[in-house]
């Protein structure tokens, strides 16, 4: 019988996995246990230490509702959510807007609204317009482009947040006209910090990190026969594009917000301006959303 030790676990637990029918399920699990037993071996791991790690995921998973996903927020912000899309847009055919993170606060079922319209409720007045096009690779337009946006209030809160987070703000879903033209009107976000209510805002915190992500507006683009694009357009001159606690800012997705903008299908307004560039289809068959609406993952988990 092999004698299991610190030197012969990792073999151990490899030939255990070994006859794993599903290709890529034992690639991942063998590459896991690799790593995790040498980050053990590194940190040389002591049981209290493993215990506080078991407390603290299972408090992330507590912490997960319907309205809420801790575990994003910890991928977010251990840079792995960021770096899962920089993998996803090396491997697309053709240049494209860059990725940019999903974020916890997405919701599916945002409501279709004609284009031009204010995505601003609760009788509050929009004061920006966002426009632009959606196009390909080499710059065609692309009509019937679904553009979905979500964002926080000009106090750094998502509908999500607030006291009846069943009740929808600041989203919309527009599809773009014959010329691959879209325009809505809003209000200019803030800068916020992640929720820091948890045991991810605990870690935050022992690190001493700002928590702080620098104003910016979500966009989910999309049109059959292209690639999927789920990004963020970041506000020039913010104080934390350099710092975002989740690593989503990034150097193209940059905007300015322009005070006089006669091109601008809202004149009067504050603008910004941008267009989207989708790269075509790889015959991957997984999407590229490095997260989901919360409630779907409960829903899945369930099952
Ligand atoms: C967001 O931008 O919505 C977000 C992303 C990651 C963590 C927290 C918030
Ligand atoms: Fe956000």
């Amino acid at each position: 019988m092999l004698a299991i030790d610190e030197k012969t676990i990792t073999e151990a637990a490899l030939e255990q996995m070994a006859g794993t029918p599903n290709a890529r399920l034992k690639e991942i699990m063998e590459s896991l246990v690799r790593h995790l037993h040498a980050f053990a071996r590194e940190v040389d791991l002591t049981p209290e230490e493993w215990l506080g790690a078991i407390k603290f995921l299972t408090a992330v998973g507590h912490k997960c509702t319907e309205f809420r996903q801790e575990f994003i927020l910890l991928s977010d912000t251990l840079g792995l959510s960021a770096l899962v899309n920089a993998m996803h847009d090396r491997r697309a055919l053709e240049d494209a807007t860059k990725s940019s993170l999903l974020g916890p606060f997405y919701r599916s079922d945002s409501p279709t609204l004609p284009l031009g319209s204010s995505i601003v409720g609760k009788g509050k007045q929009p004061d920006t317009v966002i426009y632009g096009r959606v196009e390909d690779a080499a710059g065609r337009p692309i009509p019937n482009a679904s553009v979905e946006i979500w964002q926080p209030d000009e106090e750094g809160w998502y509908d999500l947040q607030k006291l009846d987070p069943s009740e929808m703000d600041l989203r919309g879903r527009f599809y773009t006209d014959s010329e691959g033209r879209f325009n809505l009107r809003t209000i200019a976000p803030t800068g916020y910090m992640i929720p820091m209510d948890g045991p991810v805002g605990d870690m935050i915190r022992a690190q001493q990190r700002h928590g702080y992500r620098p104003a910016h507006i979500h966009f989910v683009v999309s049109a059959p026969g292209y690639r999927e694009v789920v990004t963020a357009l970041y506000l020039t001159g913010d104080p934390h594009l350099d710092s975002d606690t989740v690593f989503g800012a990034s150097e193209s997705l940059v905007v300015d917000v322009n005070r006089h903008d006669p091109t601008s299908p809202y004149p009067e307004l504050q603008s910004i301006q941008f267009n989207f560039k989708l790269a075509g289809l790889t015959g991957e068959r997984v999407s590229g959303r490095v997260g989901a609406d919360p409630s779907q993952i409960l829903q899945k988990a369930a099952h």
